[in-house]
């Protein structure tokens, strides 16, 4: 969208400048030349354009809510995201500044004017819909009961509305939001931008997540089903069941602990076509040590108590190579060398987000290794180590 030539030393930023830069316009004929100056005024627009799409994200989902909940009569978050921000908009919104620029800079008319606003909002509108479709399988809007749409992406009467919208966005906010810009203090941009979109991509990533792993009503069931026939044999070695004496992370004890990492382990891994069968057992089976690891235990326990759990796994039962990997390699990149199978990666990311999380109480509520109810084996059996 935006060009800027670091070899010519020249800024060739036309809408840019126009909408972000007349309070630096001096610093720009001074600066122009050099390539500090060219950075200087780079990181300016920058700032600019952030704090913009920052700014059109929320009054974006305001103009969304009001129009949605008074549609349906009650409170309606339009879009993907928890959060009171949309991301169309603040894209649209930086778009619509640069094609504003950019006409009043080739002096063009009205009708030219209206076709360009019309491209870039309805195609913003329906890369929008598809993009949300396909990583998503979201329809956040759906216009099939219109007349002359497209698969329920875009259609005429919208279009219009984008039209009219895009002409009292340049006429009525630019002008303001101008003023605004010019007057706002740098630090105040920075901050706000930055807060604004650590929300949206933590937001995002949140939402690409709950994606990942969604099972439809048909599969969970099955999934179920997969994770008690893998995990409930493991779970009846007296042995592991005695993990349920000892207490791993704050709350927790350890049968909690490798529960919840075979499960999590077991969607991941589900959803990556991984071996399940071996993720399950070796993730119950990584932690397998008998002690109180905070007051108790070898020194260094961090560096060695993978090697005691593998040496008490392959006691109780037949490992695998690919089981054995799981329990050796689970404490990587500690332990230097990498998994490999893809299936111990997973295992190993898995028990350091539960670990992480644990310590970073983020999930109270999740203490009681609830994940894999109903696989509860028999109590204790005699001590390995
Ligand atoms: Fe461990
Ligand atoms: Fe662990």
């Amino acid at each position: 969208m935006r060009i800027v030539n670091f070899n010519s030393a020249a800024i060739r930023l036309p809408g840019t400048i126009e909408m972000f830069s007349h309070r630096n316009r001096d610093a720009v004929r001074m600066f122009t030349g050099t390539a500090g100056g060219v950075y200087q005024e780079t990181k300016i627009i920058m700032l600019d354009l952030v704090f913009s799409f920052s700014c059109f994200a929320i009054l974006g989902w305001i103009l969304e809510v009001a129009y949605r909940s008074s549609c349906a009569g009650r409170f309606v978050n339009p879009g993907l995201l928890k959060g009171p921000y949309l991301i169309l908009y603040g894209a649209g919104a930086l778009i619509l500044m640069e094609a504003a620029a950019l006409l009043k800079a080739a002096a063009a008319g009205l009708a030219v004017k209206t076709l360009v606003y019309f491209t870039a909002t309805t195609g913003l509108e329906l890369l929008s819909g598809i993009i949300v479709q396909r990583l998503f399988h979201a329809h956040l809007w759906d216009y099939s009961d219109q007349c002359f749409h497209y698969k329920g992406h875009i259609c005429l009467k919208f279009s219009l509305y984008w039209i009219v919208l895009a002409f009292a966005f340049e006429y009525l906010v630019m002008p303001p939001y101008r003023v605004l810009l010019w007057h706002l203090d740098p630090v105040i941009k920075g901050v706000f931008a930055g807060v604004v979109l650590s929300f949206i991509l933590v937001d995002l990533l949140a939402a690409f997540l709950r994606t990942f792993f969604r099972m439809t009503p048909e599969e969970r069931p099955v999934a179920y089903a997969e994770f008690r026939d893998a995990a409930t044999p493991v779970l009846a070695l007296p042995d592991v069941a005695r993990l349920s004496q000892y207490p791993h992370h704050l709350e927790k004890t350890r049968l909690d602990h490798v529960k919840e990492v075979a499960h999590l382990s077991f969607l991941l891994g589900r959803r990556l076509s991984l071996d399940c069968n071996a993720i399950i057992r070796g993730a119950l089976l990584h932690d397998l040590f008998f002690y109180d690891w905070l007051r108790e235990g070898p020194r260094l326990h961090g560096f060695r108590h993978h090697t005691i759990a593998l040496n008490n796994a392959r006691r109780i039962t037949c490992l695998s190579q690919k089981e054995e990997d799981i329990i050796i390699k689970h404490m990587w990149p500690l332990t230097v060398v990498p998994p490999r199978y893809p299936e111990s990666l997973v295992v190993s990311l898995v028990d350091t987000y539960c670990s992480t999380r644990d310590y970073l109480c983020l999930d109270r509520q999740n203490k009681t290794g609830k994940t894999a109810d109903g696989c509860a084996g028999p109590a204790a059996g005699e001590k390995l180590i």
